[in-house]
């Protein structure tokens, strides 16, 4: 093992990344923290205890020289859809590089934050992505941990938020088919926590991090309308009427609403898991408590990714 603790974590002033980061320093034993991350210039929340480090996905040596001397790494780094110069396939190559370089620079373990049910033969990109990385690693020889989470919950959420947002500014919101798939989500900290405590086991682990509350669709948008306290009307439409529904939001908020591959998967009753949750948060209660904030604003995939943020 090594004596200097070094952790990197990608995407450490992201969503999920920022937490597990968090919870490592609240560990107290961090004598590093790496951030690899595509905004080098964004606000550092963590100060000088954290290196921040470009993204290097296209310079094996330079990767494995980022991540040098690192006892863990946590990978966030993924895309929820292909725009711009940025592929599903580009994605994967760029992960599947990482855990090369992090093989190649003797890092004793990678968190891998993963979807539940990912499959190689799945007709959705982003969970054929997922399982082709996680493939990816097992076979890396490095020693690993895989978490499998659903939907995200928290304050810097953009999907729920989002859902919240449009329930709450539109006399109709629509739901796609009968809305009887079901969703688990988890909350943020819950994934983080779990993340950093499998870091510090030596057994090779594949789980799914979901939450203590299953709803079916529909039982989720219901709950949210009540919590921020909406009229809308829940219609049911087709996919492809809710697609298209979806892209005049789009350029009312210079944003990508929702994908149709998110559409099929939600659809497809993916966003779920069959065995017991390892993560306690009920959204039911952490709705209640942030219903002031839930939705208030829009949260834009495009702002945080695309386009320069501070
Ligand atoms: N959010 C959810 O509800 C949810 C649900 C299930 C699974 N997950 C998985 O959890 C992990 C973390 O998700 P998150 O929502 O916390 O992600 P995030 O913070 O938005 O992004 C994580 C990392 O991916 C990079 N990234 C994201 N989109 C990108 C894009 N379009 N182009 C270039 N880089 C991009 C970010 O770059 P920067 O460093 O530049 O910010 C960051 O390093 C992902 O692997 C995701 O698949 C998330």
């Amino acid at each position: 093992m090594s004596e200097k603790q070094i952790y990197a974590v990608t995407g450490a002033f992201g969503y999920l990344g920022k937490y597990i980061a968090r919870r490592l320093f609240e560990d107290g034993n961090v004598d590093a923290l790496r951030v690899l991350t595509g905004h080098p210039d964004r606000s550092n929340p963590f100060g000088a205890r954290a290196e921040v480090i470009p993204f290097h996905f296209d310079d094996p040596q330079q990767l494995a020289a980022d991540l040098r001397g690192v006892k863990v790494v946590f990978n966030t780094y993924w895309v929820r859809f292909s725009h711009g110069d940025i592929s599903f396939g580009q994605a994967v190559a760029n992960v599947q590089n990482l855990i090369r370089a992090a093989a190649e620079a003797g890092v004793e373990r990678f968190v891998h934050i993963s979807i539940t049910n990912p499959r190689i033969d799945s007709p959705f990109s982003y969970f054929r992505g997922k399982a082709v990385m996680e493939k990816t690693l097992i076979e890396s020889g490095l020693s690993y941990a895989i978490l499998r989470p659903t939907v995200l919950f928290g304050k810097e959420d953009i999907l729920l938020n989002n859902i919240a947002w449009l329930l709450r500014r539109f006399p109709v919101y629509p739901v796609f088919g009968d809305g009887e798939y079901r969703v688990q989500p988890v909350y943020v900290d819950d994934v983080a926590k779990l993340a950093v405590e499998l870091a510090h086991s030596d057994e090779d682990i594949v789980c799914n991090a979901v939450g203590p509350e299953t709803y079916s669709f529909n039982g989720l948008i219901k709950l949210i309308k009540e919590r921020v306290h909406a009229r809308a009307k829940i219609v049911h439409v087709g996919p492809a009427t809710g697609l298209l529904l979806s892209k005049a939001i789009n350029r009312l908020v210079r944003d990508v609403i929702v994908t149709r591959e998110e559409i099929g998967g939600l659809m497809a009753d993916i966003l779920s898991a069959h065995d017991g949750p390892l993560c306690s948060t009920r959204f039911s209660g952490w709705s209640e408590k942030h219903a002031g904030s839930l939705g208030a604003v829009y949260a834009s995939e495009l702002d945080r990714h695309y386009r320069v943020v501070s």
